[in-house]
C-alpha cells in the first residue's frame, strides 16, 4: 500500500531543507539585530484559547480534536494568542518592553493552493510594553528588512489605522457589532468584491457608504493623510500614521498609506500593516500584522502590544519567482579507500577531518574509485584516496573539478583541505 501525504501540506527534499535555512539563518539575524529573543510555545493549545480570540466561528478553519483525557485541543493556526497566553502567565513582570521572536509551524484548515497550505511556517515578533510611533515603526521596519535580509526584492508595505475607519463608524451610530462585520468586509473587499461592501455600508445611508468607500480607495503616500483626516476627522489616528511615516524613513522604508487594510482578525486595534509581493499571484500578502488587545482578554493587565507574522514559506515562493534563492553550500571532502586493506585507515581520516571542523564523507558502498562519480554528483570539492603511498604516509588528493591529483602529507591533510 502507498502512502500519500496529507492535502496541503509538503515533504521537502534536502536540497529545500538546505535553502529554508539558508533563508531563516538570514531572517533570525535581523531579528536578532533588532535586541528580539526567541521563544517557542507548543504545537497544540486548548481549543478555547483561540476560541476565545476569534469566536466558534474560528473552529472551520482549525485542525482541533479531542484528545485521549477528552480535552478540546487544537494545532495552533499562528502564534500571537500563545505567545500573549505564555505572556499573562509567566512574563507580565518582566522589564518593558518585551521584545519576542519565534518560528514555528502553523496550520490552517484551507483549501490549498500556491502559497497556501495547511501546515506552513511563521516567522514573527511582539512588542510588548508601548505603542509609541517609534515601536510601531521599529515593528515595519523590522519586518521589511527580515523580507530584504532573505533576499527578496519585492516588498510593498500598506499601512493603515483602524481608528480611522471606526471613527467614521462611530460617528455615524454602526453598533460595535456591525463594526466588525463591516472592517471583515472591507479585508475581503479584493474576494467579495466592491458591490457586495458597498450594500452592506448603505444600510446606513448612500452618503455613509459613498465616504467610507472613498476612504478605502485612498492609497498613497503622506499626501494622501490630509486627505484621510478630512474624510474621517480621525486626527490622532492619522497624525499617528504621519509620525510612523516620518520614522519608517531611518529603516529606508517608503510605506504605502492605504486604508482598505483593515485586517480579518478582531484584536487589532490600532495601526495595522501587510505587505505584499507583486510576483505572487492571488496569495501574495507575505506579512501581516498590527497593534492589537489580547492580554486582558487572557486575563491579563493591559498591555500595548504590536506585532507581524510573516509567512516564511511564501517568502521561499516568492525568492524562486524572483530567481534570488540562495546557492547551495557545496564542497564535502570525500575520502575513498581503494581496497579493503585501506578502509579502516579511510575511516580514521574521515573521523580526524570531521572533529576538526571539515565537512568530510567516505565511501559507505565499497565501490572503491567507482564512488568518485557519486562524489561529484553530491557536489564534493575533492577526493582524498587512500592507497599503496598511505604506507609512506601519503595521500592522493584529487580536485573534482579539475581534475588535478596531488600527493599531501597525512600528518598536513586537514590544514590542506581548509
Ligand atoms: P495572518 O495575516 O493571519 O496574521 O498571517 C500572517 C502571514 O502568514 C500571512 O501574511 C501569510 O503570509 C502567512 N499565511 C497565512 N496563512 C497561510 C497559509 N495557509 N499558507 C501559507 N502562509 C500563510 C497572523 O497570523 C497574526 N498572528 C500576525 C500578528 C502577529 N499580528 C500581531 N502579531
Amino acid at each position: 500500500m502507498e502512502f500519500s501525504r496529507p492535502r496541503g501540506t509538503r515533504d521537502f527534499l534536502p536540497d529545500d531543507m538546505e535553502r529554508r535555512r539558508i533563508v531563516e539563518s538570514r531572517m533570525r539575524g535581523t531579528f536578532e539585530s533588532y535586541g528580539y529573543r526567541e521563544i517557542a510555545t507548543p504545537t497544540f493549545e486548548h481549543l478555547e484559547l483561540f476560541i476565545e480570540r476569534s469566536g466558534e466561528g474560528i473552529k472551520k478553519e482549525l485542525y482541533n480534536f479531542k484528545d485521549k483525557g477528552d480535552r478540546d485541543v487544537t494545532l495552533r493556526p499562528e502564534l500571537t494568542a500563545p505567545v500573549m497566553r505564555f505572556y499573562v502567565s509567566d512574563m507580565q513582570r518582566m522589564p518593558k518592553p518585551i521584545k519576542l521572536y519565534y518560528f514555528g509551524n502553523c496550520f490552517r484548515y484551507e483549501e490549498p493552493q500556491s502559497g497556501r497550505y495547511r501546515e506552513f511556517w511563521q516567522f514573527g515578533c511582539e512588542l510588548l510594553g508601548t505603542d509609541n510611533s517609534e515601536g510601531e515603526a521599529e515593528i515595519i521596519g523590522l519586518a521589511m528588512n527580515a523580507i530584504r535580509a532573505a533576499g527578496s526584492k519585492h516588498a510593498d508595505p500598506r499601512i493603515s489605522h483602524l481608528g480611522v475607519l471606526r471613527k467614521m463608524f462611530a460617528d455615524d451610530g454602526v453598533p460595535h457589532e456591525e463594526q466588525r462585520t463591516l472592517m471583515r468586509l472591507i479585508d475581503k473587499m479584493d474576494k467579495v468584491g466592491e458591490e457586495t461592501v458597498r450594500t452592506e455600508l448603505e444600510k446606513y445611508g448612500e452618503g455613509f457608504a459613498v465616504k467610507v468607500l472613498d476612504l478605502v480607495a485612498l492609497s498613497g503616500g503622506v499626501e494622501t493623510l490630509d486627505r484621510a483626516e478630512a474624510l474621517s476627522g480621525a486626527k490622532d489616528a492619522v497624525s499617528k500614521l504621519r509620525e510612523i511615516g516620518h520614522y519608517l524613513e531611518f529603516y529606508g522604508v517608503k510605506p504605502t498609506f492605504d486604508f482598505s487594510v483593515a485586517r480579518g482578525l478582531d484584536y487589532y486595534t490600532g495601526m495595522v500593516f501587510e505587505i505584499y509581493n507583486d510576483m505572487l499571484g492571488a496569495e501574495k500578502q507575505v506579512c501581516g500584522g498590527g497593534t492589537y488587545a489580547l492580554a486582558e482578554l487572557f486575563g491579563g493587565q493591559p498591555v500595548s502590544s504590536t506585532g507581524f507574522a510573516i509567512g516564511f514559506d511564501r517568502i521561499l515562493v516568492a525568492l524562486e519567482k524572483e530567481e534570488a534563492l540562495p546557492e547551495l553550500k557545496k564542497g564535502c571532502v570525500f575520502v575513498v579507500p581503494i581496497e579493503e586493506k585501506r578502509r579502516s585507515k579511510a575511516m580514521e581520516i574521515v573521523a580526524k577531518l570531521r572533529a576538526s571542523g571539515i565537512k568530510a564523507d567516505v565511501d559507505l558502498m565499497r565501490r572503491g574509485l567507482k564512488s568518485l562519480k557519486y562524489a561529484d554528483v553530491i557536489g564534493a570539492s575533492k577526493a582524498l584516496i587512500i592507497g599503496d603511498e598511505i604506507e609512506q604516509g601519503k595521500i592522493t588528493v584529487k580536485d573534482l573539478k579539475t581534475g588535478e591529483q596531488k600527493q599531501v602529507e597525512e600528518a598536513q591533510i586537514a590544514e590542506y583541505v581548509k
